[in-house]
């Protein structure tokens, strides 16, 4: 903490979500200098940002240590994975995020599954297995679609759907004996295949309380309709209509049991939830559909923060520092009010191949809401500045544009507008983000 009461601040990461984390940090009147590590050219609106690797601590440290920061947001799973929460920690800094242990429920699907059965946390049934033989027989005792994870991180790349047996267990002999996946895919998860609404809820908690946000539902498929293959995401909304008494269904059925679980574990959590949750049965006209865990991630959903965090009416920087400072209860219950929504700007040929360093127009006036674009900012994800300082694309996630109104068409209308005033060559998007409320 400084003299004058503000704290320096450094969030890890260089995407849509970790630049709406550090929006949203800078209007607190907590924050003092911001910093990002590696960070985008969109987040140079706000804060300084460093080349440094959010993954190796001893340069994290060295940017606490030459800026007097006083609270660390880490933004991606990877350096949760790495344990750089728990460096800092022991040398003092404060920070928001899991250690490495609590990001096992990340970092290893077979962990996390094992953890929801031994805490009664509901889940579909699993088997894992590391060896051939035993996924054919997991797969013999399941019907079709078959669900095959890799237990590790492999960047949004480890989930795989098969409707035949025969490609269930070639998918499995390509993870386990190909190595396909490296590391990652040494161990498979086999389980049920579970089919309803998805959506997921983030709860902000130091183990003991928890502060729940909006819930929100994001579009994995690259093309309007669902249609077409995986991506990162291409666009998200939130608040998620859901059935009467859901939320506090979620508190009792998953939240709890999970923190109750982790601390008998001996595991001490100081970040977010990511409770990726499927509504099954009946669909959310129902009053009771019931509800199982699809998957827990240890860090905000990206593009899911960029549609939540604009309706989080509680202040971001007292809320992650009470986080992790183990003080949550002293955070005011706020509501989520009104309605977001985000949509991915991607390079043509996204998810596949494509080409990086094609300038991007429309940016100029800057990221933040005008009066030309009342309720709509933009958020990099995918960026960079060309050696004459152009801006220009860097990922295959280039741009998050989000619209935020007091209804869902408002919000709608505003984020569609922005991106009118938006190109770049190739750039591609969803129009029917949110197509599930309308
Ligand atoms: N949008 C999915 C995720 O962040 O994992």
């Amino acid at each position: 903490m400084r003299a004058d009461g503000k704290i320096n601040t450094l969030v890890l990461g260089s995407g849509g979500r970790e630049h709406s984390i550090a929006h949203y940090l800078s209007k607190s009147d907590l924050t003092g200098d911001l910093h990002c590590a590696p960070g985008n050219p969109g987040m140079m609106e706000i804060a300084a940002i460093h080349r440094a690797d959010p993954c190796d601590r001893r340069a994290v440290l060295g940017l606490c240590k030459a800026y007097g920061i006083g609270l660390v947001v880490i933004g991606p799973e990877a350096p949760l994975a790495a344990g750089v929460s728990d460096s800092l920690r022991a040398s003092g800094v404060r920070v928001f995020g899991p250690g490495r242990a609590g990001a096992s429920l990340e970092s290893s699907k077979s962990f996390a599954k094992k953890f929801m059965r031994r805490h009664g946390v509901p889940t579909s049934d699993f088997d894992i297995c590391t060896d051939p033989d035993e996924c054919r027989e997991a797969i013999s005792r399941r019907t079709h679609p078959y669900v095959i994870k890799a237990d590790g991180l492999a960047a949004g790349k480890g989930v795989f759907l098969a409707d035949d047996a025969g490609d269930a267990e070639q998918i499995c002999r390509d993870l386990l004996i190909e190595k396909k996946l490296g590391a990652a895919g040494e161990t498979v998860v086999i389980e049920d295949f579970v089919s309803g609404l998805e959506l997921t809820v983030f709860a902000i908690t130091d183990g003991d309380s928890y502060r729940l946000m909006s819930p929100s539902r994001d579009h994995k498929r690259a093309y309007d309709g669902d249609k077409g293959p995986n991506t990162g995401g291409m666009g998200a909304y939130s608040p998620v209509r859901v059935p009467n008494d859901f939320m506090r269904r979620v508190e009792e059925e998953v939240i709890r049991p999970t923190l109750k679980g982790l601390r008998s574990d001996g595991i001490e959590y100081r970040g977010v939830i990511y409770m990726g949750l499927m509504l099954v049965g009946g669909g959310d006209a129902r009053d009771e559909p019931g509800i199982s865990v699809i998957e827990y991630n240890v860090r905000f959903g990206d593009p899911e923060t960029q549609a939540v965090l604009p309706l989080f009416r509680g202040d971001l920087a007292r809320t992650l520092l009470a986080c992790a400072d183990g003080d949550v209860k002293s955070c005011p219950e706020v509501d989520n009010s009104g309605a977001a929504l985000c949509v991915v700007l991607a390079s043509g040929g996204y998810p596949g191949g494509f080409v990086r360093s094609l300038p991007i127009r429309g940016l100029e006036g800057g990221c933040g809401e005008s009066e030309d674009f009342p309720g709509s900012f933009i958020f990099h994800a995918g960026t960079d500045l060309d050696r004459d300082g152009r801006l220009v694309t860097a990922g295959g996630r280039v741009l998050t544009v989000v619209g935020v109104g007091g209804t869902f068409e408002a919000a709608k209308a505003r984020a569609y507008a922005r991106i009118s005033s938006i190109s770049f060559d190739g750039m591609h998007y969803r129009k029917d983000i949110g197509w599930s409320e309308e």
